[in-house]
C-alpha cells in the first residue's frame, strides 16, 4: 500500500518542492495550505495529490484536518513540518501581533501536529518527521526576533521529541536551510537580499530541490539511524 506523508505549507516555495520529492520517492503526499487558493488549485493540478486548507497553529483544526486526512489516505507515515511565516521588524517596534503569529504558526504547529500524529506512529512503531527550522533559528537574524525565537524553539522541541520517540522506530530531525529562492526571500529588499547574498561561500541562493532531496533522505528508511540531527544547507553562510 501506498505510504502517506503529509507537507504542512506544501503547496509553494520550499514545501513545494518536498512535496513533489516525496511523490517521486513514491509517497502518496498531502499538503496542507492556508491562504493561497490559486497556488493551491495550480499544485493539485500539476501533482494530482491533495491539498488540505487549515490553519496549523490552531490545535482543533488540525485535529479535525488530521482524522480526516488519515480517513481518506490512511496513517500518515511522514511528517514534514514545513509551513511558516516571517512578520520582520526590529524589536522596538514590532506589534506583539507579529511576535504571536509568528510563534503559532513556526513553532506552535510543530506540537499540534505531532501531538495529533505521533501517537499513531507509536502504535505503528514506525514513522518519520521531519521540521524545518532556520538559519536563522542557529546564528539569529537583525529584524527576526520572532521568527529566530520559533525556529531556534524548533531545535529543542526536535531533540527532545526524538529522544522520547527513538525506541519505537520513529525518528525526529531538523533541517536548516539557508537563503532559498522562495516568495518568501522575493519578498525581501534587494540591497537586504544581496548583502546576505555576500556572506554566502558558495556565492549563491539556495533552490528549494536542494532541501527536498535532504527531506527525501531523512524520510527514507536508510535514514534510521539519524534522529535529533540539526542538518544545515546553507551554501556555508553558517558552519556550525
Ligand atoms: N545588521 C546591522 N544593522 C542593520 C542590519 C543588519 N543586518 N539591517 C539593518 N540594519 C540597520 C540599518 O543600517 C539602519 O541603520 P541606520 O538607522 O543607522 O541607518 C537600521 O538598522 C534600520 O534599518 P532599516 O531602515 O532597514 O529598518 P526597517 O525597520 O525598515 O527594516 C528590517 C528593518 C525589517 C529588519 C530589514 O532590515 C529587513 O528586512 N532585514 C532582513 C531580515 C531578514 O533577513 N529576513 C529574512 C527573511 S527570509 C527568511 O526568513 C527565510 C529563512 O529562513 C532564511
Amino acid at each position: 500500500m501506498t505510504k502517506t506523508a503529509l507537507v504542512t505549507g506544501g503547496t509553494r516555495g520550499i514545501g513545494h518542492a518536498i512535496s513533489l520529492g516525496l511523490q517521486q520517492a513514491g509517497f502518496s503526499v498531502v499538503a496542507t495550505y492556508h491562504g493561497n487558493e490559486d497556488a493551491a488549485q495550480k499544485f493539485r493540478d500539476e501533482t494530482g495529490c491533495a491539498a488540505v486548507k487549515f490553519d496549523v497553529a490552531d490545535y482543533a483544526a488540525c485535529e479535525q484536518a488530521v482524522q480526516q486526512i488519515e480517513k481518506d489516505h490512511g496513517p500518515i507515515e511522514v511528517l514534514v513540518n514545513n509551513a511558516g511565516i516571517t512578520r520582520d521588524g526590529m524589536l522596538h517596534k514590532m506589534a506583539k501581533e507579529s511576535w504571536h503569529e509568528v510563534i503559532e504558526t513556526n513553532l506552535t504547529s510543530c506540537f499540534n501536529m505531532c501531538r495529533l500524529i505521533v501517537p499513531g506512529m507509536r502504535e505503528r512503531s514506525y514513522g518519520r518527521i521531519i521540521n524545518i527550522s532556520s538559519i536563522n533559528g542557529q546564528k539569529g537574524q537583525f529584524g527576526q526576533t520572532n521568527y529566530s525565537a520559533a525556529k531556534a524553539g524548533m531545535l529543542g522541541f526536535t531533540k527532545a521529541l526524538a529522544m522520547e520517540v527513538a525506541a519505537k522506530g520513529v525518528t525526529v530531525n531538523a533541517i536548516c536551510p539557508g537563503y532559498i529562492e522562495t516568495d518568501m526571500t522575493a519578498g525581501m529588499k534587494q540591497e537586504v537580499l544581496d548583502s546576505i547574498i555576500r556572506q554566502i561561500p558558495v556565492t549563491r541562493m539556495g533552490k528549494p530541490d536542494e532541501i527536498a532531496d535532504l527531506v527525501c533522505f531523512l524520510a527514507s528508511p536508510k535514514a534510521a539511524f539519524i534522529t535529533g540531527a540539526t542538518i544545515a544547507a546553507n551554501g556555508g553562510q553558517y558552519m556550525v
